[in-house]
């Protein structure tokens, strides 16, 4: 196995952690790490520049054909290229998150970026996180996890970062925006925000992030996964 393509599927909400727990766990596993966040938030960057309406999904489907979306490993950091581009900064604020939760209902948008999301976990071991990694982009991950957090938790998480990037925040409006947001994520038609039925639970709300990081490698072992 060690020799082998492994892929681990970390699914859940917006701010439960999975980018930070997901980037940990793959450092000691010696995994890439792939956020396919980062992709939609690039097509709504995209949409945004050009002036196209997150509502319109006509003018988006058509429009992001010109948007060319790719992925670079630095230093184990994930960089993210909008036609060639780096935005991976640019990508992180508030705005680009509510778009990219948008466009992401539309299904052009997702076999836009289907391809390469399934090209990275072709290419490598990966943990990749998301809202659909195990249940359609990589249904076969060997392991596979649904990470969540209660929204009061999330919020203040979300609460913190902001204040330390010195933006203007409230936390009531961050808890009801993430509410929404899991909304929207769960309840639109295609690849909705889903616990896959062979992905294990893991609730990180009252847990350190080192105890999630290695609730998810013992996950992995039990799925096969060889850790010398
Ligand atoms: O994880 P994030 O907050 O960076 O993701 C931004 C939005 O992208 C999120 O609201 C839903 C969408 N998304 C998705 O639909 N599917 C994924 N695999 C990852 C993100």
């Amino acid at each position: 196995m060690q020799n082998q393509i492994f892929a681990i599927a970390v699914d859940g909400p917006a701010g439960a952690g999975k980018s930070t727990i997901a980037r940990l766990a793959a450092e000691r596993l010696g995994f890439i790490y792939v956020d396919t966040g980062a992709m939609y938030r690039a097509i709504a960057l995209f949409c945004l520049r050009q002036g196209i309406r997150p509502e319109d999904e006509k003018e988006v489907s058509s429009g992001i054909a010109e948007a060319q979306i790719t992925i670079r490993h630095q230093n184990g950091t994930q960089r993210v290229l909008l036609n060639g581009e780096d935005v991976s900064g640019q990508i992180r604020t508030e705005e680009v998150g509510k778009t990219a939760s948008a466009v992401s209902a539309y299904p052009a948008v997702r076999a836009h970026l289907l391809g390469l999301q399934r090209g990275l976990a072709a290419s490598a071991s990966v943990i990749m996180d998301g809202r659909d990694i195990g249940t359609c982009v990589l249904p076969k991950a060997q392991a596979k996890i649904f990470l969540t957090a209660s929204p009061k938790v999330r919020a203040m998480r979300r609460f913190k970062e902001l204040k330390e990037k010195g933006e203007m925040c409230n936390l009531q409006e961050i808890e009801q925006d993430i509410i929404e947001r899991d909304q929207r994520d769960k309840n639109r038609a295609i690849a909705p925000l889903k616990q896959a039925e062979d992905a294990i639970l893991v609730d990180g709300s009252d847990m350190s992030i080192d105890q999630v990081v290695s609730a998810i490698i013992e996950v992995a072992k039990t799925r096969g996964l060889l850790v010398r």
